[in-house]
């Protein structure tokens, strides 16, 4: 049997970076240290696809995500955001989720692959969903088969995530191993003589910062939809809240250690510690020696220059591309049809591979 349906599909699976995320607002310096520093890193080694979640948004109550005005304002500003920390929208792809509809139509054959049992296990849809998990949305609970599509419609093979992301990647390994197994005859018989189909997508948690806690609670991850502004850095704040964030940021009455094993049992101090690390390129140890044994207040100091150093440009540069909504919208529509064309290859030889009848 020749290879229908496979079209320029090739066996061998092609290094490609695959990350989203979502256009919730409030994006903070968690996102940057956890996943779009390495998205900007990636892009000098591989093909990368950038995604702005918007289908993955609305998962939550509308209260959460704002309402239709709010979720079009916090697409262009997620993307504002990528151009401004450094991601080249020519060289890679960058688009919003929904504009490419094979990920819908992958999730889909998805949900039949994926078990109710697996999903049962997800934490974070328990964090979500709170007490009354009767009322959560069948979409919040779907979430990790949507983003198991987002990577694998690409048949991408790496995929820079903060560590709260973990366990969804986990499952995507899992859903991409039992459509290989479910389908393992079909896949053969359309060429895939190894029986692979989709790879098992890598996760990479990389880097000093890869889960920043609150500037409040140093237990708490950083997170979008804290209550409390001051638990975050936000990418579009402006120097002087930058500065007081910091300055009121909870530690503990006992001076800086001088040696890393000293931040073990002090969540607040390490997480300021290591944003600094994550920030400068300098190593705790490296940190500790310089600040160990001063006040918190020295070290804060340095630390509220450097964060401004740092974001400040990525914050201008943002405000001025959300004044262009022409332009970024034409980034996402380009880049919805170049990946709209991968897509569309993969989906292809997908429904031949499950029996889907269709005209070619
Ligand atoms: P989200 O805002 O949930 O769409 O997350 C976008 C990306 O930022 C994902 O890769 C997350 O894992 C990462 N991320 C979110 N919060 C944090 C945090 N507090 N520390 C590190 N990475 C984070
Ligand atoms: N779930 C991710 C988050 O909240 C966002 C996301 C959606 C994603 N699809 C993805 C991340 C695919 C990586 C790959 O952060």
């Amino acid at each position: 049997m020749g290879r229908p349906g496979t079209g320029k599909l090739t066996m061998a699976f092609v290094e490609r970076v695959f990350s989203g995320v979502q256009p919730t607002g409030n994006l903070h310096l968690g996102n940057y240290l956890g996943a779009i520093v390495n998205f900007v890193k990636l892009q000098e080694t591989h093909n990368c696809l950038y995604c702005v979640v918007d289908m993955h948004a609305i998962t939550q109550p509308v209260e959460v995500w704002g309402g239709p005005a709010e979720l079009a304002r916090n697409t262009r500003e997620v993307t504002a955001a990528f151009i401004a920390a450094g991601i080249d929208p020519k060289k890679h792809i960058v688009f919003n989720q929904s504009q490419v509809l094979e990920h819908a139509e992958l999730a889909w054959i998805f949900n039949c692959v994926a078990r109710i049992g697996w999903l049962n296990r997800m934490t974070q849809f328990k964090d979500k969903a709170g007490k009354d998990r009767e009322a959560a949305s069948v979409g919040l609970y779907d979430y990790p088969v949507l983003m198991a599509a987002d990577i694998l419609v690409y048949r991408a093979t790496h995929v820079p995530v903060g560590e709260d992301q973990k366990q969804h990647l986990e499952l995507s390994r899992d859903i991409a191993q039992k459509f290989n197994n479910d389908f393992a005859e079909s896949i053969r018989g359309h060429g895939f003589d190894d029986g692979l189909f989709f790879p098992q997508p890598e996760p990479l948690i990389t880097g000093p910062a890869t889960r920043v806690m609150s500037l409040r609670d140093g237990t708490k991850k950083m997170s979008k939809s804290d209550a409390s502004d001051n638990s975050r850095i936000n990418l579009t704040d402006d120097a002087d809240t930058i500065a007081q964030k910091i300055r009121k940021a909870k530690t503990d009455p006992e001076p800086l250690p001088s040696e890393e094993k000293g931040l073990e049992t002090r969540p607040e101090a390490d997480n300021l510690v290591g944003i600094y690390a994550a920030l400068s390129g300098r190593t705790k140890a490296d940190l500790l020696g310089e600040f160990g044994g001063g006040q918190f207040s020295a070290f804060k100091n340095s630390l509220v220059e450097l964060c401004v150093t740092k974001l400040s440009p990525i914050a201008s540069e943002m405000k001025r591309l959300v004044a262009d909504p022409g332009y970024v919208d034409q980034v996402l529509f380009d880049g919805a049809a170049r990946a709209r064309v991968i897509a569309a290859e993969t989906m292809q030889a997908t429904r031949d591979i499950v029996g889907f009848v269709s005209k070619r």
